[in-house]
C-alpha cells in the first residue's frame, strides 16, 4: 500500500462523521473513495458535497444496510470491485436511528436493534472486509464514550459501543501479523450531525446530553474533529499503533 493511492471505504459516509472523514481523505487527490449508506439519493448529493470541497475527487457511493450480513457483503464486495480487487482502509461509522432511554423503558426490538446496527455492523463489515484488505491496511470503527463511561440511558447502546471497542481490540492483536492495524474512535456528543439532532429533540435524552454538554470545556467537537482523529489512525502518522481507543469528546470525560 502506498499513502497516495489509498483505496477506502466509508460506511455511513454520506452524513455527519462519516461524510467529514471522505472529505479529509479526499484532499489526497490519489485517493479513490467508496461511500456507503442506504439512501441513494443522501448518497449522490454526499458525493457531491465532496467533489465540492475538493474538484475530480474519486468518490463512489453504493447503498447498502450494513446491519444486515447480506448488505455488508454487497458493500465490501461491490466496494472491492470499484476500487480494482481491494481496500485498503475501512472505516465504519453508520449509526442508527437510537436515542437514549433508561432500560425499562426499552422494548425488547429497540435492545435487538442498537446490538444490530452497531456491534454487529461493524462486525460483519470487518468480517467482508478482512480478507480483501491490503497487508498494512487499517480500520477505524467508530463507537461511543458509552463504551467507556457508564451513562444512565445509554445500558444497551454502552454495551454494543464496548462491544465494538472491544471486538475491535482484540481484532488488532489478530490482523497485526499482516500488518493491519484496528483502532477505535469514541465521540460523546457530535454537533451538527442527524445523531446530535434526534438525541437532544427533547425528553431524558436532551436532559441527560444537556448536562453532559456543561463538561465540554474544550467545546462540543464538530464532524471534522472526529474525522480528523479518523483520517490520523488510519494514517502514516499512526503507522505504530493498534488496538487503541481515541475518544474526542471536549472535556466531557477523560474517557
Ligand atoms: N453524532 C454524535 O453525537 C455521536 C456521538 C457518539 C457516537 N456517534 C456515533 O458515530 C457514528 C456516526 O454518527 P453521526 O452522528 O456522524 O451519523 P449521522 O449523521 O447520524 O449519519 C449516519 C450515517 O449512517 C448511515 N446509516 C445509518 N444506518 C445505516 C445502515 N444500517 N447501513 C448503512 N448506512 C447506515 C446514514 O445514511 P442512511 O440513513 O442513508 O443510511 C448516514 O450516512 C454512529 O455510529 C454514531 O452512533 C455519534
Amino acid at each position: 500500500m502506498t499513502a497516495l493511492a489509498r483505496r477506502i471505504v466509508v460506511t455511513g459516509g454520506t452524513s455527519g462523521i462519516g461524510l467529514a472523514a471522505a472529505c479529509r481523505f479526499a484532499a489526497d487527490p490519489a485517493a479513490r473513495i467508496v461511500l456507503n449508506g442506504r439512501n441513494a439519493e443522501r448518497g449522490e448529493a454526499a458525493c457531491e458535497a465532496v467533489r465540492a470541497r475538493h474538484p475530480g475527487a474519486a468518490v463512489h457511493f453504493i447503498a447498502a444496510d450494513v446491519s444486515s450480513a447480506t448488505g455488508a457483503q454487497h458493500l465490501v464486495i461491490e466496494a472491492a470491485q470499484h476500487l480494482g480487487g481491494g481496500l485498503d482502509v475501512l472505516v465504519t461509522a453508520a449509526g442508527g436511528d437510537y436515542a437514549p432511554a433508561l432500560f425499562h423503558d426499552t422494548p425488547l426490538p429497540d435492545i435487538d436493534g442498537i446490538v444490530r446496527h452497531w456491534l454487529l455492523a461493524t462486525m460483519y463489515c470487518c468480517h467482508f472486509a478482512l480478507p480483501l484488505m491490503a497487508d498494512g491496511g487499517s480500520i477505524v470503527t467508530v463507537a461511543s464514550d458509552a463504551a467507556k463511561v457508564p451513562t444512565p440511558g445509554e445500558a444497551v447502546v454502552g454495551a454494543a459501543m464496548s462491544g465494538i471497542a472491544m471486538f475491535s481490540r482484540t481484532l488488532a492483536m489478530e490482523a497485526k501479523r499482516r500488518r493491519i492495524r484496528v483502532n477505535v474512535v469514541t465521540p460523546s456528543l457530535v454537533s451538527g450531525t442527524l445523531t446530535h439532532d434526534r438525541i437532544t429533540a427533547g425528553g431524558f435524552s436532551a436532559r441527560l446530553f444537556e448536562k453532559a454538554s456543561r463538561g465540554a470545556h474544550l467545546g462540543i467537537p464538530e464532524p471534522d474533529d472526529v474525522a480528523a482523529a479518523i483520517e490520523f489512525l488510519s494514517g502514516p502518522g499512526a503507522s505504530h499503533m493498534t488496538g487503541q481507543v481515541l475518544s474526542v469528546n471536549g472535556g466531557i470525560s477523560a474517557g
